[in-house]
């Protein structure tokens, strides 16, 4: 059984607020969205932030890379502007602060490991064990509320996996490839995370019968999140939170 939301807000706040910042969580929040999808990967000294890309240019304006900056640096970088002047100052978010967001909302977390290149088992140890730290009071009782690592990085859920191996994790692949219960048994993974559209109902319906759950992305009509809804699929994030309510 799929014990989290089916409805996830991708990035945060889908296409209402700039990806991956602390104000798309709040709009993700104040549209109903209980439940969110980020990216996450690690600053120069370590820290995990939220950010997609391993190189500024899209989301935040400059040239370097994530990888090759501090947090402290990456705190003060507009992450908001790029999206509307509204968000103008809006910064690269610290994980910690995101999830102490979250946590006081009461909002569930899909915590999408994205490493920059040659960093796949440090990001997946250090966000394990920071992660772990942060729900250090429901690691075990209410294992529920604790959030769903996923990562197309085999190595990074593997290196999470142990470091925390309590944290759920679903492992991401853009279409499910012949070896896929394999690798779920090897990283003792709870769910595949595919893009749906590669996804059958038959292929759907294989992996419910082994017992793992399927988790879509990035569904963003109502059209189609019904039908695969129908085939069996346990959860969607979608950027269209405001065509998609949460209870959909
Ligand atoms: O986790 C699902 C989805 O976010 C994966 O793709 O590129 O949006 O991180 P991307
Ligand atoms: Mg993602």
């Amino acid at each position: 059984m799929w014990p989290y939301p089916k409805v996830i807000a991708h990035r945060g706040g889908g296409i209402l607020a700039p990806e991956n910042t602390l104000a798309a969580m709040r709009c993700g929040w104040e549209h109903g969205f209980a439940a969110v999808e980020f990216d996450v990967m690690l600053s120069k000294d370590g820290v995990p932030v939220l950010m997609h890309d391993p190189e500024f240019g899209r989301t935040v304006p400059g040239i370097g890379r994530v990888a090759d900056t501090m947090a402290a640096d990456l705190q003060t970088m507009d992450a908001g502007k790029w999206f509307a002047d509204s968000y103008k100052g809006e910064p690269v978010p610290m994980y910690a602060d995101v999830v102490r967001f979250c946590r006081q909302h009461g909002i569930w977390m899909n915590v999408e490991i994205k490493p920059s290149p040659g960093a796949e088992e440090e990001t997946g140890r250090v966000v394990a064990e920071q992660t772990q730290a942060l729900f250090a009071d429901v690691a075990v009782i209410d294992a529920v509320h604790l959030p769903l690592f996923s990562s197309f990085s085999f190595s990074a859920l593997m290196a999470a996996k142990n470091a925390a191996p309590t944290i759920p994790r679903g492992f991401l692949m853009d279409k499910v490839t012949p070896d896929w219960k394999a690798r779920l048994q090897e990283l003792a993974a709870r769910a595949l995370h595919t893009n749906h559209k590669y996804l059958t109902p038959d292929t759907t319906k294989e992996i419910k019968d082994a017992g793992y759950g399927v988790f879509c992305y990035t569904v963003n009509t109502p059209e189609r999140a019904a039908e695969i809804l129908h085939w069996g699929v346990d959860a969607f994030c979608t950027d269209r939170i405001d065509l998609i309510p949460a209870d959909f």
